[in-house]
């Protein structure tokens, strides 16, 4: 397994790769690997003659008073498990070899990054989007690999590789839980015994909704509402939001219909969790 730290080794490498005609997926991560990491991981080594892996906590999509120097830093544990999934190179920069201190350049997606999480994370996707232009760029992949869990990213990252015409498949993988249901996160870690035991009901909440509209509730103030009475009953957590949108556009939706996203943001202690289902009506 290579371990390479250099925009333009990384580069290099990938060309003598694209040169053989194989084919190169890539999934990049922040690190604190999870079975959700492991998940996408998995999918890329199955699909491809290659398999890159990037670690790197991007201080662009962290805002003033967030988590981006108590975020999880475990390299060694992340390189063996790394192993263990027979990831061919691991690409693991510094902050400053991504982000020479003469860089003025930033992406932002539009509209798409203002909905959401970016009404409580100004500046989030505009760093999230500017790191995976410029890690895209770096290992050059057939195919990137990107977790349901975080699904705006998902939307934000398809819409500028379709607008910056990137030459990339995207591939959507589920989103791995927990036994009670908590979508994994390396937030996760922030959490208490007890309010790691809250952080269930976020899930049941939303799985509480799927029923409801399967019994034939239509209107989203209605499902809104009962999700959120379900978290303010059972975790005591601050909800930044609870939205019906459409799961392509990211409109918010009055009547659910065709592919709905139901999406929420709550913070449980010092964990912000964010989680969402598609429901098809
Ligand atoms: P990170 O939170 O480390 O997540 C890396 C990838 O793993 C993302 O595509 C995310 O959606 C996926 N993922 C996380 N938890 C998951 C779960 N429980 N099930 C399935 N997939 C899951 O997302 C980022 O890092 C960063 O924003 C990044 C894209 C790397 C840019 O910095």
């Amino acid at each position: 397994m290579h371990i390479i730290k250099a925009v333009g080794k990384m580069q290099d490498l990938s060309s003598g790769i694209r040169a053989k005609g194989h084919r190169i997926g890539f999934v990049p991560t922040m690190g604190a690997l999870h079975d959700g990491h492991l998940a996408l991981l998995r999918r890329c080594r199955r699909d491809n003659e290659v398999c890159v892996l990037s670690i790197f906590v991007n201080p662009l999509q962290f805002g003033p008073n967030e988590d981006y120097r108590a975020y999880p830093r475990r390299q060694k544990q992340d390189v063996s498990l790394a192993k263990k999934e027979n990831v061919d190179i691991i690409f693991c920069p510094s902050a400053g070899a991504m982000y020479p201190t003469a860089s003025l350049t930033s992406i932002h997606v539009r509209r798409l990054s203002e909905l959401l999480c970016g009404r409580f994370r100004p500046g989030h996707f505009e760093g999230v989007a500017t790191v995976v232009a410029k890690l895209l760029n770096a290992v050059n992949p057939h195919v990137l690999y990107l977790g349901q869990k975080d699904a705006q990213q998902c939307c934000v990252i398809r819409q500028m590789i379709q607008d910056l015409n990137f030459s990339v498949n995207v591939k959507t993988v589920a989103t791995v839980r927990e036994k009670d249901g908590l979508a994994m996160s390396s937030r996760n870690s922030y959490l208490s015994p007890a309010e790691r035991k809250k952080a269930a009901f976020l899930f049941r909440a939303l799985k509480a909704a799927r029923r409801e509209i399967r019994s034939g509730e239509r209107r989203a103030d209605k499902i809104i509402k009962l999700i959120r009475g379900i978290i303010h009953k059972k975790t005591s957590g601050r909800i930044d939001y609870v939205s019906c949108v459409d799961a392509q556009t990211l409109a918010p939706q009055q009547i659910i219909k065709g592919k709905t996203l139901i999406a929420l943001a709550v913070h449980i202690g010092r964990a912000r969790l964010i989680d969402n289902i598609i429901v098809v009506s």
